[in-house]
């Protein structure tokens, strides 16, 4: 990982968020060195599938007194220095360097982390391998999680991130293209790369926004109910169910991808279920919610596949990789699924949300179609997603 020409060359060695996390979730003996100060180093870290070392040593400390930081890093060991954009952790390389400390600086730092994109294909049977392509692709950093459904050369891409050239190029690699853009709510925590990725495809594209707000784009609606075929020509195909799913957001979709993978979006996730709070209607939206969870999806078997928009904790992510959970034993180990009644769920799920995130009504803004810049969009979207009505716990076995 670290460049053996280090040495000679004018740059400091750095590494890819994305090889960094695969040899960290492997539980590789890197120690990382963050070098962000207390309020970003409190409210946002980088988080591998198994525990990392971390030492905290801000880059003022640096600046301040270079030899007594310098004296807190630790020696004999391979060394990563993260910082939020991975400029300042490229001069704390140079310094560690001068002091005959060996390090790599992580590439684009915390920003980098939350952009990254990790695509993950999904197990299938035997019956649907042949069928189909499932991939889940994991924004690691947020805890975002979108969808690629390839079936005879066409291919459906639910829920995708802002970068829409990634989802482009990877459905290409395939040789698919792309006939269908989905989205299951109107995001409030990140930016949705589904009107873009369905102008460059030339697809149609689909969100339910639901009563009170304006959608400032062009969707093509889709009923419940409605079926969304994918391939044929090859002689495979795929179906795609649209289920209403309101609560979350009163536009709230899941779609039922093969008669067995249910994408729900923020409607249940693998350890709780969707905050409905932040339209400023709890109790409403609330009650919606739990009618959803209770009597929409009630008619699907226990071994439907749920697959979320959403993870809180590194936790969630199963042996393959995958986030995802039984409906059966999500309707029996959810929290807010065991509650007696709407009442309850209601004040349950209303006592626990978090403060709203912070710039979440721009985001909604912007996914409803107003425009900013990448840059203002980039600081908008940093942080991890609290998509969650309640503090993620890591019961997933
Ligand atoms: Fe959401």
């Amino acid at each position: 990982m670290v460049d053996d020409n280090q040495d000679e060359s004018p740059h400091a060695a750095s590494v890819e968020v994305g090889e960094l996390l695969t040899r960290l979730d492997r539980g590789e003996p890197v120690v990382l060195l963050d070098v962000r100060n207390q309020d970003e180093y409190e409210s946002w870290k980088l988080e591998p599938r198994r525990p990392v070392e971390t030492v905290h040593v801000p880059y003022f400390d640096f600046i301040e007194d270079g030899d007594a930081a310098i004296a807190r890093v630790p020696r004999g060991r391979e060394l990563v220095v993260l910082c939020a954009k991975g400029g300042s952790s490229e001069m704390v390389v140079e310094l560690l360097k001068d002091a005959g400390v060996r390090a790599a600086n992580v590439a684009g730092g915390m920003l980098a982390y939350g952009v990254y994109l990790e695509p993950v294909k999904l197990p299938l049977e035997a019956g649907e391998a042949g069928r189909f392509e499932l991939w889940q692709v994991n924004r690691r950093g947020k805890g975002c999680l979108s969808y690629v459904v390839v079936s005879g050369g066409e291919a459906a891409v639910v829920d995708p991130s802002r970068h829409a050239e990634w989802y482009a190029a990877f459905v290409r690699e395939r040789g698919a293209r792309i006939v269908q853009v989905l989205d299951t709510h109107i995001h409030a925590d990140h930016v949705s790369g589904g009107p873009e990725l369905a102008r460059r495809a030339q697809a149609p594209y689909y969100v339910s926004a639901g009563a009170g707000f304006e959608l400032r784009q062009p969707v093509t609606p889709l009923g419940d109910g409605q079926q969304i075929r994918l391939g044929g020509d090859a002689g495979v195909s795929i179906e795609v169910r649209v289920i209403r799913t309101p609560g979350h957001t009163p536009g709230s979709t899941s779609f039922l991808v093969g008669g067995r993978f249910l994408l729900t979006g923020d409607t249940l996730f693998v350890a709780s279920v969707g905050r409905p709070d932040l339209g400023g209607h709890v109790v409403e939206w609330g009650r919606e919610l739990y009618a959803s969870l209770k009597q929409r999806l009630a008619d699907l078997p226990a071994e439907t596949r749920v697959l979320p928009a959403h993870f809180g904790s590194q936790a969630e992510i199963g042996a393959e990789g995958v986030v995802w959970g039984r409906l059966g034993e999500l309707r029996a180990s959810v929290p807010e699924l065991q509650l007696a009644d709407a009442d309850a769920f209601v004040d349950a799920v209303r006592g626990a949300v978090k403060e709203p995130p912070l710039a979440y009504a721009e985001i909604i803004k912007l996914n409803l179609g107003a425009q900013a810049s990448e840059e203002q969009v980039a600081l908008w979207e940093l942080g991890k997603n609290q998509c969650a009505a309640s503090a993620q716990r890591a019961s997933r076995a």
